[in-house]
Parts: C-alpha cells; sequence; structure tokens
C-alpha cells in the first residue's frame, strides 16, 4: 500500500506531459490527451462499447447524447475536466476530475475513471488516475473523492492499491440505471499526504 503511494506520488512529481503517448504492459500505446467538444462522437462510441455490467453503476448515463453534451459544456465552462486514452481512433479509457464549485467543498474534486475491459490491467488506471491528480494538485485540490457502490469490488481494489481509503459508506443513497436503490462507497486520497510519499 505504502510503495503504491509513493509509485504514483513520484509519477506526480513530473509535470504533467499530456499531450504524450503511454506504453501500456499489454505493448499497446494509447495517446493521453485533453478532451475537446469535437470528441463527443467518439465518447458516445466508447460508452456504448461499455458492458452493461459498468454501464449499470455509471452516475450518469453516458450513452445518452444529451449527457455527453452536458458533460462537453461542463469541460468547456471548466467544472470538469477529462483526460482521455486514445488508441487509433477510439478512446479506450478516460480520467475525470469534477471540480466541486461549492464554496466549502472547493478543496475536494471528484474523480472518475473509465477503461475499456481491453485494456484493464495493464496500468492505464493508474495513469490516468495520476493525471488527474496532477491536474487537481494544480488547481488547490486537497482532497480526492471517487464514488462507487459497495457491489463494484474490482474498483474499490484497485482503488485501494492508488492510495484511496473508504471515507464512507451511504445506505440506498443512489439509484442504479435499472431503478434499484443502491449503497454509496466513497473513498478518498488526500493529494497532500501522497505527494509527499507518506
Ligand atoms: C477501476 C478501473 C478504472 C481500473 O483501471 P485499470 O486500467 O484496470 O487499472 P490499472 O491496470 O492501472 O491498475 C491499478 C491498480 O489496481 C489494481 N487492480 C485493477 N483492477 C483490479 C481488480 N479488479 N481487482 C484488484 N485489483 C485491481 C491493479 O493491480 C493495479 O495495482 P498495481 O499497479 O499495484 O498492480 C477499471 O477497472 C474500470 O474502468 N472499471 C469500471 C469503472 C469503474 O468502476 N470506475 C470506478 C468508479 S470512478
Amino acid at each position: 500500500m505504502t510503495g503504491d503511494k509513493t509509485e504514483i506520488a513520484a509519477s506526480r512529481d513530473q509535470k504533467s506531459r499530456i499531450p504524450c503517448e503511454v506504453a501500456l504492459r499489454n505493448g499497446r500505446h494509447v495517446l493521453l490527451r485533453l478532451m475537446e467538444a469535437a470528441d463527443r462522437g467518439r465518447l458516445l462510441r466508447f460508452a456504448r462499447s461499455l458492458p452493461e455490467d459498468d454501464l449499470l453503476f455509471l452516475r450518469t448515463d453516458i450513452t445518452d447524447p444529451v449527457i455527453v453534451d452536458q458533460w462537453v459544456a461542463d469541460v468547456a465552462r471548466g467544472n470538469s475536466i477529462t483526460v482521455l486514452a486514445q488508441a487509433r481512433e477510439h478512446v479506450v479509457g478516460y480520467g475525470t476530475l469534477h471540480l466541486e464549485q461549492a464554496r466549502w467543498t472547493r478543496r475536494v474534486g471528484e474523480i472518475r475513471v473509465q477503461v475499456a475491459p481491453a485494456f484493464r490491467g495493464c496500468g492505464l488506471g493508474r495513469r490516468l488516475t495520476s493525471e488527474i491528480f496532477e491536474l487537481g494538485q494544480s488547481r488547490g485540490i486537497k482532497k480526492m473523492a471517487a464514488m462507487m457502490t459497495p457491489d463494484q469490488t474490482g474498483a474499490r481494489a484497485a482503488f485501494e492499491k492508488l492510495g484511496f481509503q473508504v471515507e464512507a459508506l451511504l445506505q440506498d443513497w443512489v439509484v442504479d440505471r435499472d431503478g434499484r436503490p443502491r449503497d454509496l462507497l466513497i473513498m478518498s486520497c488526500d493529494l497532500k499526504d501522497s505527494n509527499s510519499g507518506t
């Protein structure tokens, strides 16, 4: 756990280099770059290629063009920053930082990461998280939160390896895509502590 934190902190010490090409452990290369309005179609294709199980737990339905338009508008307004991972013409993952607009929680950012199943377990989620941390730190974010349901055991394990700890478990807090109530698990990571490698 400590080693993971040190590793991610070390990668954060380097200035964010996006856009850049990254070699993954599966031998594939992806381009990391900031999302633009012109990515709308690519994002929709990516969202619609995700397995039903992933879509079930998404906080917003990104297979819906209206939702993707709101996402693009959020990025244009500076309320969100999204780093895309692109392989050839296809989006294969993204990391998004949602900046809290309420004044008293403005030091907390929310991270959302999604990687295409074929690209999981190759270090892409870790790299996207590292880029989001870097972007968050440069905007004065002190704490990063990740939200999921307790059913997302893989995501929870991955975020624990990335240095996140359980902050809260809220009962029947969210409703999934099928309309079923679910508990909400909030995990968090203190950027200052992680950055110092402690
Ligand atoms: C969670 C997710 C983003 C991880 O992406 P990824 O590209 O597979 O992550 P990485 O390969 O960089 O792995 C990061 C660490 O988590 C671990 N990990 C990844 N998936 C894991 C799993 N299912 N179970 C246990 N550990 C896992 C890896 O071993 C790695 O640790 P290491 O570097 O010490 O070996 C990806 O599984 C995903 O998109 N899930 C669906 C979306 C989701 O639930 N997002 C979370 C809500 S924001």
